[in-house]
């Protein structure tokens, strides 16, 4: 049998090392005893925005990015996506197995019970300015809970941990649609613990006059189906933002708060708002050869194309797509997706697209989905925070288990000044000073 090992031979120096290689990986710590001297530091990678390196151990997520898979904790996402509810998938990525029915009723009722937020953190909230962005109140407000919970910063007992982490969950939706409303300058609506995750967080946004709020089915059922896709992506750039933070001992709702940060950004979760401005763009389906055209010619990206991980087709686009059908059959259809649909017809035919394997992502169709349901496009990215959540929470908990794990700290290599003389003040040229 082919030994598991890798054979380096420096030819600085003319040594060989011998390393062991564990499920396709060579530790990089091993090549620091590759050194030209004793005084010699020792050899290290050069791997910037993480290639091809495995940041940690996690048996939570797998993706076959060639393959088109996604499965959490082993189940397949489609399967999820057609059986569960949110808060099944929920407990499932956070304690690795699906819930029996006392186990998911009695989660469901904490969940449900943590939904309410504490009256300064609504106060908190009502003094943004009233065009503040909803990805930035909702940041800022998971960052306050730090305030109301100081107890969150004891991360080392499991307890605590878990109520931070019920805490968490339940009021994701609580804040999110807060900050919906506070941009349209409507009141706030207390949660409504008769009804699911998804219909209570429908009735905190859309309530207005009527005593009891009824949600439609297909939509709950729609944005169950989207939190559940939505809910952990393994280590994509927020999930190591919660890892990196959280290795640091911070606590869950300003390592949450970091996490979801990294998620607002246009190349992350907040491409999903991206689309839609792209789609307005466009304007209709005459204008889409041009604007691939342009794309092709460096001027911007085709936003919601594209992955780093998935370099066939990203499962999660197949079954939001099927989810759009449903919600389109009470909405009616958004015309936004016969642009879309164009737009995915020609780039996939096409050769710059066919060879850099850019396919839709996740953010393609979700957003036109979001927007037949009522919601702004400002809103998209809030919409992805609240699931994920669920999966930045159960990265956290992992890293913390993980006696390989210790604070996040790569390291570098510098490329400034040796050491220079200092100049007084008198002495010094000007500068021309710019952002880069
Ligand atoms: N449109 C046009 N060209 C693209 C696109 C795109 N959407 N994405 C990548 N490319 C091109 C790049 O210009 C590059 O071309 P080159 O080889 O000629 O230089 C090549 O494809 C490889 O792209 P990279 O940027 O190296 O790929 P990377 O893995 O670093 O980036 C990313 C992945 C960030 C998702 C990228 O595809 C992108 O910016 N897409 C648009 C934004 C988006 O939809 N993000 C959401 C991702 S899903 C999520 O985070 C939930």
């Amino acid at each position: 049998m082919a030994q598991e090992t890798l054979t380096i031979t420096d030819n600085r120096t003319q040594q060989t090392y011998t390393l062991p290689i564990d499920k396709g990986t060579v530790r990089a710590m091993d090549l620091r005893q590759i050194k030209t001297s004793p005084e010699d530091f020792g050899l290290m990678t050069y791997d910037p925005a993480f290639m091809n390196t495995a940041s940690c151990r996690s048996n939570i997520t797998f993706i076959d990015g060639d393959r088109g898979i996604l499965r959490y904790r082993g189940y397949p996402i489609e399967v999820l996506a057609e059986q569960c509810t949110f808060l099944e998938v929920a407990y499932l990525i956070l304690f690795g197995d699906l819930p029996n029915e006392v186990e998911l009723k009695t989660w469901v009722k904490e969940i449900t019970h943590h939904t309410m937020l504490h009256e300064s953190t609504k106060k908190f909230m009502e003094h943004f300015r009233y065009d503040a962005h909803p990805m930035a109140m909702l940041v800022s407000t998971v960052a306050a809970l730090s305030t109301i919970y100081p107890e969150a910063r004891d991360i080392h007992d499991p307890d605590n941990r878990l109520l931070q982490i019920k805490r968490l969950i339940g009021k994701m939706p609580s804040i999110a649609a807060m900050s919906y409303r506070h941009s349209l300058g409507f009141p706030y609506v207390y949660p409504d613990n008769d009804l699911n995750y998804s219909e209570n967080f429908m009735n905190m946004l859309w309530k207005m006059v009527e005593p009891k709020y009824v949600a439609n089915s297909v939509l709950a059922r729609a944005l169950d189906i989207l939190f559940i896709l939505h809910a952990d992506h393994e280590q994509n750039c927020s999930a190591n933002v919660m890892r990196s933070v959280g290795s640091a001992q911070a606590d869950p709702y300003l390592t949450t708060a970091a996490a979801a940060g990294a998620l607002s950004g246009p190349l992350h979760g907040g491409a999903n708002e991206e689309v839609l401005k792209m789609l307005d763009e466009i304007g209709s389906k005459e204008n889409v050869p041009a604007y691939i055209k342009r794309t092709k010619e460096g001027h911007g990206k085709l936003m919601g194309f594209g992955h780093r991980i998935y370099k066939n087709y990203d499962p999660r686009a197949t079954i939001i797509k099927w989810t759009a059908e449903q919600v389109f059959k009470v909405t009616g259809r958004n015309p936004k997706l016969d642009i879309a649909l164009e737009l995915e017809r020609i780039a996939l035919e096409d050769d710059y697209f066919i060879k850099r394997k850019l396919y839709p992502n996740v953010d393609f169709y979700s957003g036109i989905i979001y927007q037949a349901m009522g919601f702004k496009p400002e809103m998209f990215t809030v919409l992805f925070a609240i699931p994920r959540t669920v999966g930045w929470l159960a990265q956290w908990q992992e890293m913390l288990a993980d006696t390989d794990q210790k604070i996040a700290r790569p390291r570098q290599i510098y490329t400034g000044h040796e050491v220079r003389e200092f100049l007084p003040m008198g002495k010094r040229a000007p500068v021309a000073a710019t952002a880069g």
